[in-house]
């Protein structure tokens, strides 16, 4: 531990903080890692992943980077020791086996949280997901934070990132001296909305550039059948700013939903990228994303046919008025930005 003192959850303005964040080469260190390098507040931020990486490419002057993963307590263990807040990001969304997946994203996330109390670090800040909520057939259009996280009936992630909750809300009953936040973003848009992610799957990777070429050679916008159904959208940069209020404490300890403003269609994202969409309303639509993702041996990518089977709207009023949090982007502009990236 640094020795350096934190405030409060009041909003008390903090100064030298040590920041270490696990993942912070994908999309949200993207958007965190420039607030916290001009935020005066924070002294020195170490990372870790993975793969090579130079923060001073990025300009992130103030990042020490490890190489190293989630699922090796010891090089958590000296990556963490000095943190007074501890970001965890590293994750896996698309790819890898049943098996990989598990480990890394449950097993590494416990890793990082116990690594995070054997530091002393005073906040541990996780981004869990409005998939956390499941895509049961009573979730309310507009779901708050007391509306409860259930798992999925199917998508691998949705399923992790519900039992990571309740297992932090368990392992935090036994550490209360370590205020835990969580955030659940929908999907994060804007220009470095890829991240450390693959574009398509596994052998369907070899298809992403030959697809672009051909859209963007079409004179006519090509027609896509597309499911009318609602989607929230965030931009990066506000996802940073959201994980910034709570790495200062600017509010109590919890979980918070965050989105950008607007409720959009998926017609209207196919419209945006530049395709033709002929609509399938959204009941039938809800109805068939149902039965596929009851197929038995789905993969792990078509699998996520389940986030279209129920609407996961949330309402984002205790970010806003307990965080001190407002979105800049809409879900729309965030859309837009991804587009122009
Ligand atoms: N992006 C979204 O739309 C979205 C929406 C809601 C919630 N979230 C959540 O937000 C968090 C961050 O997402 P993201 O979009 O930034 O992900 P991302 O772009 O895929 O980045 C993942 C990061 O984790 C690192 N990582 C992966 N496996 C690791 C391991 N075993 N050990 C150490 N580092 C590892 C990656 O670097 P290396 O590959 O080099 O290790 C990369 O830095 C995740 O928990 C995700 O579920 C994301």
């Amino acid at each position: 531990m640094s020795g350096r003192r934190l405030g409060s959850t009041t909003g008390m303005s903090e100064s030298g903080l040590t920041v270490a964040v696990t993942g912070p080469t994908g999309t949200f260190g993207a958007g965190l890692m420039p607030l916290l390098q001009r935020d005066d507040r924070i002294a020195k931020i170490v990372g870790i992943a993975r793969r090579p990486f130079d923060p001073s490419s990025r300009g992130w002057t103030k990042m020490e980077y490890r190489r190293g993963d989630v699922r090796d307590p010891a090089a958590l263990s000296d990556a963490l020791n000095a943190a007074d807040v501890v970001v965890h990001l590293a994750f896996l969304i698309v790819g890898g086996s049943a098996q990989s997946t598990r480990s890394i994203n449950v097993d590494g996330t416990l890793n990082v949280f116990e690594a995070s109390v054997a530091s002393g670090a005073k906040r541990f800040v996780y981004s869990s997901s409005v998939a956390a909520y499941g895509f049961h057939r009573d979730n309310p259009v507009g779901m708050t934070e007391t509306w409860p996280t259930r798992p999925a009936n199917r998508l691998f992630y949705a399923r992790e990132k519900a039992e990571i909750e309740e297992l932090l809300h368990d392992a935090s009953s036994r550490h209360p001296e370590l205020e835990v936040y969580l955030l659940r973003p929908p999907v994060v848009l804007g220009p470095n909305a890829v991240g450390a992610k693959a574009l398509l799957p596994g052998p369907l990777g070899p298809l992403g550039r030959p697809l672009q070429t051909r859209l963007r050679r079409s004179p006519l916008p090509l027609p896509v059948v597309v499911p009318d159904i609602p989607i929230q959208f965030i931009h990066e940069d506000d996802v940073g700013d959201a994980l910034l209020q709570c790495i200062v404490g600017a509010g109590p300890s919890g979980a918070y939903n965050i989105a950008g403003d607007g409720v959009l269609s998926a017609v209207d994202v196919v419209r945006e990228l530049g395709f033709w969409p002929l609509p399938l309303p959204g009941r039938p639509a809800r109805a068939l994303a149902r039965r596929l993702a009851q197929l038995p041996y789905l993969p792990s990518f078509a699998q996520w046919v389940e986030a279209i089977s129920q609407p996961a709207i949330m309402d984002t009023t205790r970010a806003r008025t307990q965080l001190g949090w407002t979105p800049r982007y809409t879900g729309l502009e965030a859309l837009q930005a991804t587009i122009r990236g």
